[in-house]
């Protein structure tokens, strides 16, 4: 082809290209421009021949000049264009135009108009953040990891249950397990990783901590030659689930206790009703120890009603409750415990502080909460001291404290007091507590513990007035 001809192919190229083509001098002033660029800009060519018109950030154009003059093959800039009708995002790429000898002449510039791209980049950008938000504001937790230099770093970590694990994002991207977790938990999750790593399908481990127990469920996600590139796994919360499946559990416990209870009240019942009426035949007999046949009498009536209040764990029983004042209820227990007491070199004090306190209640049963629970005061306190019963009006409730000098209950034990058989005693049966709690619960009362190690505990007990 021949100078003239390639000439004339080059200003077909240049007047039919969908791309803007502008060509500047060194100063800056446009030299020539094809259609494309006049409806890139909205300008007309006589408008824009010869001047240096500001559509061109001037920095863009200098800058471009220096790095081409330096030797750059081409210089990219993308910027915005305002126009009568609208935003539009142009790419420019600058070149140098050189003479046949090699000397810098003009500077050559191809703009496309990348709107389209833009605005499929900003809605997959903001379909990118809504996915995040989601994984965000889940309920349960989404993360995924993936092995680099032979550690398992997460590349995402986000959801309501990541925080309640008392967890955030910053903490586990780009870390791996034993960056964040206590090792021993690191080191028994580390299989589970593993064993999605290597292409296990839908892996199921439960996790805890903080209190917090969940689920979480592995799947590894595979590349077209189906080698796992990542592994994603969803977590829920299963807190709630595991207390309801242990209240189930200490529920099916207790009805086994209930049955226990209905046969071993059953057999003490029996001796009682002897006991009872030989106590009484000796009454007559002696009068003159007429107060000691009556306490062994109401003793006597006393071991039959918690013999009685026993079975209420195996079916339930109609309970008396009636308007009784709790200070008596007090002082009439103190002085069947205070043998236990007095044995242990222990003086139980006891503090009033309203004259009377009527609530509704049922009185042997609360008495045999009191006599469960001074008893545990005085079993903790074997080498002396006091013990203080307390009992105050506070709003609209009576509270009783039974506060012991013992060695207190260490606080990741407190929880499991009430449960069924839980005892540090050699001949303890770690039921006193259970039936306790049960009592207070059916007087829509609390029974709570507060302990300090080596200063004593506080059981308190709320009673609705
Ligand atoms: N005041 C206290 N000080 C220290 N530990 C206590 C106190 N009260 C309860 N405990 C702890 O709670 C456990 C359970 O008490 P609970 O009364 O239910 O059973 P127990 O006293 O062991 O047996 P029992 O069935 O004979 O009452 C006790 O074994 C003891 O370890
Ligand atoms: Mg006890």
């Amino acid at each position: 082809m021949n100078t003239h001809a390639s000439g004339e192919l080059c200003e077909w190229i240049i007047k039919n290209s969908t791309d803007g083509i502008s060509v500047f001098d060194l100063e800056g002033n446009f030299v020539l421009i094809n259609k494309a660029l006049e409806r890139i800009y909205g300008w007309e060519e006589s408008e824009l021949i010869g001047k240096k018109i500001s559509i061109l950030d001037s920095n863009e154009f200098e800058n471009a000049k220096q790095a081409l003059q330096q030797g750059e093959k081409d210089m990219q800039y993308e910027t915005v264009i305002k126009r009568k009708d609208g935003e539009f995002y142009i790419a420019h790429t600058f070149f140098a135009v050189r003479s046949p000898e090699g000397k810098f002449t003009a500077v050559a510039c191809i703009s496309k108009d990348i709107s389209d791209r833009k605005a499929m980049e900003e809605k997959a950008m903001k379909s990118y953040q809504d996915l995040l938000n989601t994984i965000r504001y889940q309920q349960g937790m989404t993360f995924k990891y993936k092995k680099i230099n032979e550690r398992y770093i997460h590349t995402l970590a986000d959801g309501e249950l990541l925080y309640r694990l008392g967890l955030t994002p910053e903490q586990v991207v780009g870390k791996d397990l034993f960056d964040f977790l206590p090792h021993e938990i690191a080191s028994s999750k580390m299989n589970y990783c593993e064993r999605a790593w290597n292409g296990e399908e839908n892996l199921i481990y439960e996790g805890a901590l903080n209190n917090v127990t969940y689920l979480a469920s592995l799947k590894p996600i595979k590349d077209h030659n189906g080698s796992v590139v990542e592994v994603i796994a969803s977590c829920i919360d299963i807190s709630r689930r595991k207390q309801a499946e242990e209240l189930l559990l200490q529920s099916e416990k207790l009805s086994v206790i209930g049955q226990l209870a209905a046969g071993v009240a059953h057999e003490i019942r029996n001796p009682l009703t002897a006991l009872k009426g030989f106590s009484q035949l000796l009454k007559q007999k002696y009068n003159e120890s007429h107060d000691f046949f009556n306490i062994m009498l109401s003793e006597l009536d006393r071991i039959n009603y918690i013999v009685n209040d026993f079975m209420i764990l195996a079916k339930p029983q109609a309970v008396h409750f009636q308007w009784h004042d709790i200070n008596n209820i007090i002082r009439s227990v103190i002085p069947i415990i205070n043998t236990q007491a007095i044995l242990n070199n222990l003086e139980i004090i006891t503090e009033y502080d309203e004259e009377t306190a009527l609530i509704r209640c049922d009185e042997n049963q609360l008495k045999q909460v009191i006599i469960n629970l001074l008893k545990n005061a005085i079993e903790a306190t074997p080498n002396g001291g006091t013990i203080q019963v307390t009992c105050k009006k506070q709003g609209k409730h009576i509270l009783v404290q039974i506060i012991d000098q013992g060695p207190g209950i260490p606080p990741e034990l407190i929880k499991k007091l009430g449960e069924p058989f839980y005892t540090t005693k050699p001949n303890g049966t770690g039921l006193g507590l259970m039936i306790s709690y049960n009592i207070i619960e059916k007087h829509r009362g609390k029974l709570f513990f507060e302990s300090r190690m080596n200063t004593g505990t506080i059981a308190s007990i709320q009673l609705p007035l």
